[in-house]
Order: structure tokens, then sequence, then C-alpha cells
């Protein structure tokens, strides 16, 4: 980023977490960002390149319940993370290796230990210095064929919860899609052009440019440059870890050094990295710019939504008897006029056994 890039936008970012602070993200939607695609199309694999956090992945359904990734960038301090859900489950750690099993034991526990999938939230706070400050949601990939002992509606019920969150006007939509299936079949693309058709809040990341046939890179770049479908938020290319990488054990941040040479050698994408549309750390620092506009296109809504919850809490305060001053000063008289009420209430208890009436 350029020192003006953030300038402007730390005020924002900090008004967001202070918002948060004081806990008004359960009341109020703030933006977020949500990855959908087909299953197996690489949604962990970005969040984790985009996190840091290894996330449970692999071939099938990996991911059977919605996960909100809230990442809290630290000025200085140790990795901690806070895995939370329905049930009264909370639990804070120190490892980030113990990401996998967590959200997998989470995942049995709200869906059942097979193939199923579940429409409750798991909730991973990780606060370090070496994230970006974002919340992501990874979602189940869309299916179409059941498999196992899968209910038959599997796909429609994986569709109506991905719309749940990509319905919302607060969230930015980013559709996964590899470079090596056909973009103009794809069905999250379709889902996400129904919710936002003017793509105002959808950006498209196409995965796996290592896998694209010999001689498909020109379709490929042209789809990235926009002249097959067109997007108005565009395109961004990435490589994550291949499931070699991971046998290999490859770290992440070793794998996004590799990705940068993968682009930067490749013949045909290597324009990309220079145009902004290529590589893991483009597309960090795009959505935390998306991000950003987002917050304040979203603000007055914000403010609107504020102001009707106020209201309708000053009406609530209403019905009960008079409240406690708002003014520091008057809160003392205030304290001492109920002491001595009560000091009167127990006196009168004393002496009759009754309590008196309240005047
Ligand atoms: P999801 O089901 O959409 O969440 O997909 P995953 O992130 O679990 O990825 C599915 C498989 O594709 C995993 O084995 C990944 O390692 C692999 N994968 C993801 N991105 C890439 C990539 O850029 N290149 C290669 N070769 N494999 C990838
Ligand atoms: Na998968
Ligand atoms: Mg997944």
């Amino acid at each position: 980023f350029n020192s003006h890039f953030i300038e402007s936008v730390q005020p924002l970012i900090e008004l967001i977490d202070s918002l948060r602070l004081i806990g008004i993200d359960k009341d109020i939607d703030l933006p977020s960002i949500a990855v959908v695609g087909d299953q197996s199309s690489g949604k962990s694999s970005v969040l984790e390149a985009l996190s840091g956090v290894a996330l449970p992945r692999g071939s099938g359904i990996v991911t059977r319940c919605p996960l909100e990734l809230k990442l809290r960038k630290l000025k200085k301090g140790p990795w901690s993370g806070t895995i939370s859900y329905s049930g009264g489950h909370n639990e804070t750690f120190y490892d980030p290796l113990k990401v996998d099993n967590l959200v997998r034991e989470a995942q049995n526990k709200l869906a059942g230990s097979k193939v199923g999938i579940c429409d409750k939230l798991i909730s991973l706070e990780i606060s370090s210095p070496d994230v970006c400050d974002l919340t992501l949601i990874d979602l189940p990939g869309i299916t179409r064929v059941p498999v196992h002992d899968q209910p038959d509606d599997i796909g429609d019920q994986i569709k109506n919860l991905i719309l749940k969150y990509i319905a919302k006007s607060e969230t930015i939509i980013l559709v996964v899609v590899p470079c090596n299936v056909d973009i103009a079949t794809t069905e999250a693309l379709r889902m996400a052009q129904d919710v936002d058709p003017e793509g105002f809040r959808t950006l498209a990341i196409l995965t796996k440019p290592d896998l694209i046939d010999r001689g498909a890179e020109i379709d490929v770049l042209n789809i990235v440059q926009g002249k097959v479908i067109p997007l108005s938020k565009g395109y961004i290319i990435v490589r994550c870890r291949g499931q070699s990488d991971i046998n290999n054990k490859i770290p992440l941040s070793k794998a996004m050094e590799m990705e940068n040479n993968f682009f930067r050698n490749h013949r045909y994408f290597s324009s990309l990295l220079n145009d902004g549309k290529a590589s893991t750390r483009c597309l960090a620092d795009n959505l935390t710019k998306e991000l950003v506009d987002h917050i304040k296109k979203s603000l007055p809504y914000i403010i609107e939504q504020i102001q009707t919850k106020l209201l309708s809490v000053q009406r609530e305060l209403k019905n009960y008897e008079q409240g406690p001053p708002l003014e520091e000063e008057l809160m003392g008289p205030f304290l001492s006029d109920i002491i001595m009420e009560f000091s009167d209430q127990i006196n009168e208890l004393g002496k009759t056994g009754h309590s008196k009436e309240k005047n």
C-alpha cells in the first residue's frame, strides 16, 4: 500500500474494529467476505492463503458448516485463536496447528461425523500481528450429486445455505472458479449474479493455474482480462498449495514465494502480476480496499440501524420506572434515594411485618 492509502483506510478499519469491540456485530451486520464455489474449487485454500491459517481441506466435502474467520491484526503479541459455536462451546488456544482439528471436531458435533451439512456457524477468531483485518466466511461447496447417505436434496440445502450469506448487501462475494473448468457453466457465478446483478460486490478468483491444459492458457488469460464474462470488479488469478505441496509440508510462506515465481516466470501470465491481477498478496490488498469501500458505503445504513435500535431501546426503557440519570453528578443522589427508600422498607418490615406501600 502507499502511505496515502494507509492513511485513508486505517481510520475506517479502526472504526469497524471498535464497533466490533463493543459487540455491535451481534445486532448489526458488518461487512464480511464470503467464498462460494463448487466443491474442491479451492475455496478453503484461498482463505488459507489469505489468513495464514491452515484450514481443513482436501477432496470431497470437507467444509460442512459455515466457518467465520475473524482476523484481527495485533500491533504486537503472540498468535491466539478462539473457536466458538452453539452449545456453549468456546475454546481459546495458542497453537495455529490446532485449528484443523478443532474445526473438524466442531463440524462433527454440529453436522454429524459423516457427510452431512449444517447451517450453524462456527466462529474462529484469530489475533496475530501477521494477519490482515478481514472477516472471511468459508462455506460448503456446491454439489449436484449426493454421495454416501447424503439426502437427495443436498444440492438445494447447500445452495440455500450459501444464499443466506451472499444475499446480505454487506457481504462481499468471492466466487472461486478453477482455471480448468468452463467458467460459463459455473453455478456459483450464476448465484452471485442473481443476488448482485450489477456485480458491485462480486469478485471472481481463478484457482489452480498450474493445472491448465496445454494450449488453454490464452483462454484463461482472456477470462482474467474480462473478455469472456465481464465483471465490474474483475478477476484475480491465484495459485495455492496443491495436494502434493501439502503432502510435502510446504509452509504457507514458502507457498507464497512459489506462487510469485510461478507467475513471474509464466509465459502467458507474467504480465498479470504487474497489472495487479495475479497472486494472493494482490488479492489480499484488493480485498482490504474493497472492504473499506464497502464499509464507507455501508456506514449510512449502519447508522440508520443503530438509530432504529436506539429508539426501540429508549421506548422499552420508558416502560420501566425511572432509570438511573445519564449525568454522572446526579448518580450519587439517585443512589442515596434508593438506599433511603430501601432502609425505610426494612424498618417498616421490622416494625409491622409488612413492607410499606410504595409512594
Ligand atoms: P474447497 O472444497 O473449494 O474448499 O477446495 P480445497 O481448498 O479443499 O481444495 C481442493 C483441492 O485442490 C485440495 O487438494 C487443494 O490442495 C487443491 N488446490 C487448491 N488450489 C490449488 C492450486 O492453485 N493448484 C493446485 N495444483 N491445487 C490446488
Ligand atoms: Na473440498
Ligand atoms: Mg472447503
